[in-house]
């Protein structure tokens, strides 16, 4: 954790451990880190999974890159610093959710390595999950659902991921969801094996 502009802070704790909080909800808090190019399909995968958890009576919780976006980081936009701001303070937002006892899936393109890297350095052992929802540039520029390949290809859209700025592989994630070759039914059955065997699905 990077240290505080302000001084004389004191960590308070509650009465009610993240322990209690996870037996109640019979399940473990993490964060699944989601990252990827833009059409990879993270956000498909991060709603299809959550229902299929929910089905299972299990407390869940998206964050999604254009939805905070609207919000809390509203006044971030795509430069190197301003992702990487983006996703520190996205980081620190999971980190609660997941102290919460929440699984939480995180839907970002954090396309830097040191920026992911530095997420999972302030959460607990576990408690964060890379998962890379492996889609080929072609593959995603041909499905170009919001029409922003296209856009980026004219220069319309400068500092586009893949196209104009880097998107940097995870080098060690806990799983890669290959979604330009699965069903999105096999891609969810695929994170939630993976959640259920790990042993996130109970307390
Ligand atoms: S990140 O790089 O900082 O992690 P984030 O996931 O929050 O990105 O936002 C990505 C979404 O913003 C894309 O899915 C797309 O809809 C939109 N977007 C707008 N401009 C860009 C850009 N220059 N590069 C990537 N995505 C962009």
């Amino acid at each position: 954790m990077s240290d505080p502009k302000s001084k004389n802070l004191t960590w308070h704790e509650g009465q009610v451990s993240r322990q209690d909080r996870e037996r109640k909800l019979d399940q473990k808090g993490c964060t699944i880190w989601l990252t990827g190019l833009s059409g990879s399909g993270k956000s498909t995968l991060a709603v299809a999974a959550e229902k299929a958890l929910a089905d299972r009576g299990k407390h869940t919780y998206i964050l999604d890159g254009d939805n905070v976006r609207m919000g809390l980081n509203n006044n971030l936009g795509f430069s190197p610093d301003d992702r990487t701001e983006n996703i520190r303070r996205i980081g620190e937002v999971a980190k609660l959710f997941t102290d919460s006892g929440a699984i939480v899936f995180s839907s970002f393109i954090s396309p830097y390595r040191a920026d992911r890297d530095a997420v999972r350095e302030i959460m607990g052992d576990g408690d964060f999950v890379e998962v890379y929802v492996a889609a080929s540039l072609e593959v995603c520029e041909s499905r170009d659902v919001k029409g922003l390949y296209a856009k980026a290809r004219k220069g319309e859209i400068p500092e586009f991921t893949g196209i104009s700025a880097p998107y940097e592989e995870p080098s060690a994630p806990e799983l890669v969801v290959d979604t330009g070759d699965q069903t999105l039914e096999q891609s969810v059955a695929v994170l939630v094996e993976y959640l259920d065997k790990s042993g996130y699905l109970s307390a």
